[in-house]
């Protein structure tokens, strides 16, 4: 799986940025899961050290220890980055949201300055501003009911985006969602507010470039995925926007116990997912949640009923590939690279 066969190695002749979510202390810790992802990436992102509750604990405190140490790994491996996140309704600690209303304004300029000026120019890009659209909240405009919103004003988004750019001029600015995916009425109203959403910031002229489809999949769900999400992306490259899968993986919690029935339908998921959406020119980087069964979320936030390991990333526990791992890579070497950059 390494060398040339490597996802790295495929994606680079198929104009795909490929890659995984990294946790800084098993990098440090972890030489098999070090050199897994490092024969596979070619980008990386953060799964957590980047996050406002790590980086940022006190007014007065940052953390950089956990951050420098991803970006020092992936820049000796010659791997690119990817920050995430630095606007985000979740890992905001205590005292940022006990601050008074309009008071979270500047603190948010402050805190994307002082982290994306920190690693200015070595980032490939950013999630500015992440799942901001929350249909059921009720808003007109579909955002979610952010402690940002009252924090920062119902510009946040604005002031993130403006202010990433100041810092670092040369990341891409990204807009990160999950349940963009779903062919459904709920996914068709989330991709929609999403759009209106996007439009709404490049006619004003914010600097976003891209957009991160999160990818969080279920095996077993025939409703995953489906044209409505094909017309978005269009839409997106019409908008000359990139899209970036962001955090793909396929739970198999639906599934019955038994390894093989899940193993198969995991990869067959993911090469269904990857066939219809690599299809798409826009598309230039893709990351899974994790690389290794070993460390992955989805057992610790939506775990199986049975108690079983989830086995949703592309190598098992014992970083072994599984079937999922060729059938992403299958699905990246069929994609018929477009002519041109979007
Ligand atoms: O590091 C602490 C540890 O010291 C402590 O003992 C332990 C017990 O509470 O918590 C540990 O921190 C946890 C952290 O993951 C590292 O494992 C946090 O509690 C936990 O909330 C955090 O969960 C992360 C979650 O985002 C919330 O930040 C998941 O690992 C991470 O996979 C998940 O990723 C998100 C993306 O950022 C955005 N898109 C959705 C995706 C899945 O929720």
């Amino acid at each position: 799986m390494l060398g040339a066969h490597s996802l790295k190695a495929v994606g680079a002749t198929h104009r795909l940025l490929a890659g995984c979510a990294v946790n800084a202390s098993v990098l440090r810790t972890d030489k098999a899961y070090a050199d897994l992802v490092a024969g596979q990436s070619s980008i990386l992102v953060a799964e957590n050290a980047m996050k406002w509750h790590v980086l940022h604990p006190a007014h007065e405190t940052y953390d950089f220890d956990q951050a420098d140490a991803i970006v020092a790994f992936a820049e000796s491996k010659r791997i690119k980055v990817r920050g995430h996140n630095l606007c985000w309704h979740r890992s905001i600690p205590q005292w940022v949201t006990s601050l008074a209303a309009g008071q979270g304004r500047d603190v948010l300029t402050e805190h994307i300055e002082h982290v994306a000026g920190r690693y200015a120019g070595r980032m490939h890009s950013w999630d500015v501003v992440n799942e901001a659209i929350q249909i059921k909240d009720g808003r007109p405009d579909g955002l979610r009911l952010s402690p940002w919103l009252s924090l920062a004003g119902s510009d946040y988004i604005e002031v993130a985006f403006n202010a990433a750019r100041t810092a670092d001029p040369q990341a891409l600015l990204c807009y990160n969602e999950y349940g963009l995916e779903p062919e459904t009425e709920d996914g068709r109203r989330k991709r929609q507010a999403t759009l209106m959403l996007l439009h709404r910031l490049k006619t004003r002229g914010v600097p976003v470039d891209a957009v991160g489809i999160q990818s969080h999949l279920t095996a077993g769900n025939t409703t995953e995925f489906g044209p409505g999400l094909m017309s978005f992306l269009r839409e997106m490259r019409m908008m000359d926007l990139q899209v970036f899968l962001t955090e793909l993986d396929v739970n198999d919690r639906r599934l019955p116990a038994d390894v093989v029935t899940r193993d198969a339908a995991v990869a067959e998921t993911y090469g269904r997912y990857l066939d219809m959406v690599l299809a798409e020119p826009a598309v230039t980087v893709m990351l899974t949640w994790g690389i290794t069964d070993k460390y992955c979320w989805l057992n610790k936030e939506g775990a199986r009923p049975d108690g079983q390991t989830e086995r949703a990333l592309p190598f098992d526990a014992d970083y072994r590939a599984k079937g999922a791992f060729a059938a992403i890579r299958s699905s990246m070497e069929r994609r018929v690279v477009p002519a041109r950059r979007p």
